[in-house]
């Protein structure tokens, strides 16, 4: 069974209310069938419900973050429940900003993993190298570490929920994109190690995104490499046109 394109966005913290939702008007009716590519917008939590509101029958919209514990005492947190309650169908986990500046650690993804399968939102799974790694030549270990603690106490059915994007955190923002042959490398890699955990069946069927400077120009040599099964992208992601652009590549 192929797998199906998934092109997400990662607004990060980008827009107001204002353009959020001009941005919905303008490309809900015009992304592709979801039987063919799933598309995806990652906003700010505050977005959410006013964009859930508003997606049409191809459009879905994901939460860049949320907290492992089902509830409690956490100030300024939200909840998986609190999500599905809204309507949220993915969530970004593990994302290398996050990681790099809010204390997410592998365990805390893992949980997070964990708490959002269970929630039946789909977590899109951040792993990527530093350049000093890369430069180290120490890539495939580092990434497969990652992936390892990520699924952690997870079953081959909750794994084939999930979907990983590896995004290399020296292409983040920087213009600076791993060539198609690099990303593929590392994804078939990072394939590899969900064979190992789990098999053929699900290595097989479980997608894998390529995530850092994704634009216009570069989205269908990426998409045209034997394991990148779609994209996380962040700049390129906020611009209607462009945003359409991307997910229409996904169906050639
Ligand atoms: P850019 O596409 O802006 O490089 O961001 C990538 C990213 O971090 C998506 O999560």
């Amino acid at each position: 069974m192929a797998r199906k394109p998934l092109i997400a966005g990662n607004w990060k913290m980008y827009k107001t209310k204002d353009d959020a939702l001009a941005f919905i008007y303008a490309v809900n009716v015009e992304v592709p069938d979801r039987d063919l590519v799933e598309s995806v917008i990652c906003a700010p939590a505050i977005f959410l419900r006013d964009l859930v509101k508003r997606e049409g029958e191809n459009l879905r919209i994901g939460a860049q973050n949320m907290h492992y514990a089902e509830e409690g005492a956490f100030t300024g947190e939200i909840s998986a429940a609190m999500l599905k309650s809204y309507g949220v169908d993915y969530v970004v986990i593990g994302h290398s900003e996050r990681r790099a500046y809010f204390n997410e650690t592998d365990e805390t993804v893992n949980l997070k993993v964990l708490t959002a399968v269970k929630e039946s939102i789909t977590p899109i799974i951040c792993v990527g190298e530093s350049l000093e790694t890369r430069e180290e030549g120490t890539t495939d270990r580092f990434v497969k570490a990652q992936v390892i603690k990520a699924y952690r106490n997870l079953s081959s059915e909750d794994a084939l929920k999930t979907v990983i994007a590896y995004e290399p955190i020296w292409a983040i923002g920087t213009g600076r994109t791993a060539t198609p042959e690099q990303a593929n490398e590392t994804i078939q890699g990072i394939r590899l190690v969900i064979q190992e955990l789990y098999g053929d069946d699900v290595a097989s069927q479980l997608r894998i995104l390529y995530g850092g400077s994704v634009n216009t120009k570069n989205v269908e040599s990426l998409l045209s490499m034997s394991d990148i099964d779609g994209a996380l992208v962040g700049g390129a992601s906020l611009d209607p046109k462009s945003y359409l652009t991307l997910v229409r590549a996904a169906l050639k």
